[in-house]
């Protein structure tokens, strides 16, 4: 056995006198690239919706949710997929997202989800998970694309201008005030966060 090895080790250690440094040198690149383009394709093609929703679809409710909201349809047809709000957009958080992902993978191999009563049963758990995540990352993807240093306080309302100048110092993040903006479920709270608000508005 040990032979064996010493012998493979031998052979792998011995300099090639077949092939050119050069030739080797192109394969090595060559590789390295597919391996690159490969993995962003990879990272690309679990990032789109058409991936999120067949499995979510399945489990319909998230989509059909979404569908009802402004993000969904609006007049400027700017809008955000499954993943600009759900995944990191910075490449070490999405790793780690993707790698989480593992129970989701779980979760569908012993169908946690997979009709709409088991879904709504799981529902509270889900939306904890999503929230303590949104937390903890500030809602970045939330921030993706909406930019508080570039928003226009005087060209909101109100409420909005109150909450909004008042969020940094008070230590909120969009995801405290702004809970069920994607997904409403009917029987459900909060809309819209009702809760954190009166909270932040009791402290004032
Ligand atoms: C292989 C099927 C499958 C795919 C593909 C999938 N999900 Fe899930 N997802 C699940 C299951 C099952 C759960 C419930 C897991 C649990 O509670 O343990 C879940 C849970 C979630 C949750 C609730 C929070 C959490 O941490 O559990 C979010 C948010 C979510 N998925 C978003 C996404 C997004 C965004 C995508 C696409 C990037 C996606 N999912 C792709 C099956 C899938
Ligand atoms: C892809 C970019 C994008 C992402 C990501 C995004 N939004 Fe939006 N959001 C928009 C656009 C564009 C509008 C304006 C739609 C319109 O009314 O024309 C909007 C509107 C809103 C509104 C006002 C309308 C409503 O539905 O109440 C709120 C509140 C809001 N976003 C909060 C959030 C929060 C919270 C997140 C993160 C969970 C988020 N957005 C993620 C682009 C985005
Ligand atoms: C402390 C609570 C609070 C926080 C934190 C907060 N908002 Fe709001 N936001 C509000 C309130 C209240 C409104 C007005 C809702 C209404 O008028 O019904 C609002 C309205 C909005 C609107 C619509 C603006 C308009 O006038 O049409 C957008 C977009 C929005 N928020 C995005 C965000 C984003 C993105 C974040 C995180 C960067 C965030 N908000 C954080 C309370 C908050
Ligand atoms: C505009 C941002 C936004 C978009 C787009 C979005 N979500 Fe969500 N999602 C949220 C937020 C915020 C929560 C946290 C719970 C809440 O606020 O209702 C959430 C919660 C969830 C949950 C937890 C269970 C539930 O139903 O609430 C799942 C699963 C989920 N999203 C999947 C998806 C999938 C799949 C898509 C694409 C079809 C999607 N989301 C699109 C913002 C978004």
């Amino acid at each position: 056995m040990l032979g064996m090895v010493r012998h493979w080790w031998g052979l792998l250690r011995r300099p090639s006198t077949r092939w050119s440094v050069l030739t080797l040198l192109v394969v090595g690149i060559v590789l390295g690239s597919v391996g690159v383009v490969g993995f962003n394709l990879s990272l690309h093609a679990t990032n789109t919706e058409a991936f999120c929703t067949s499995c979510h679809e399945m489990y319909a409710q998230p989509f059909q949710t979404v569908q009802q909201t402004t993000h969904y349809n609006n007049a400027s047809g700017v809008r955000p997929t499954c993943s600009d709000c759900h995944v990191p957009h910075e490449f070490v958080p999405k790793m780690i997202r993707k790698i989480e992902a593992a129970r989701e993978v779980w979760g569908s191999i012993t169908g946690m989800i997979d009709t709409p009563e088991k879904y709504m049963a799981h529902l509270e758990q889900m939306k904890a998970r999503e929230i303590a995540r949104m937390r903890s990352n500030d809602s970045a993807g939330c921030r993706s694309c909406h930019d508080v240093a570039r928003m226009d306080f005087s060209a909101q309302g109100e409420k909005a201008r109150f909450y909004h100048s008042a969020m940094a110092e008070q230590g909120k993040t969009c995801i405290d005030c702004h809970q069920g903006i994607a997904h409403q479920y009917p029987g459900t709270v909060p809309a819209s966060g009702q809760e954190p608000l009166a909270e932040v508005a009791a402290e004032h």
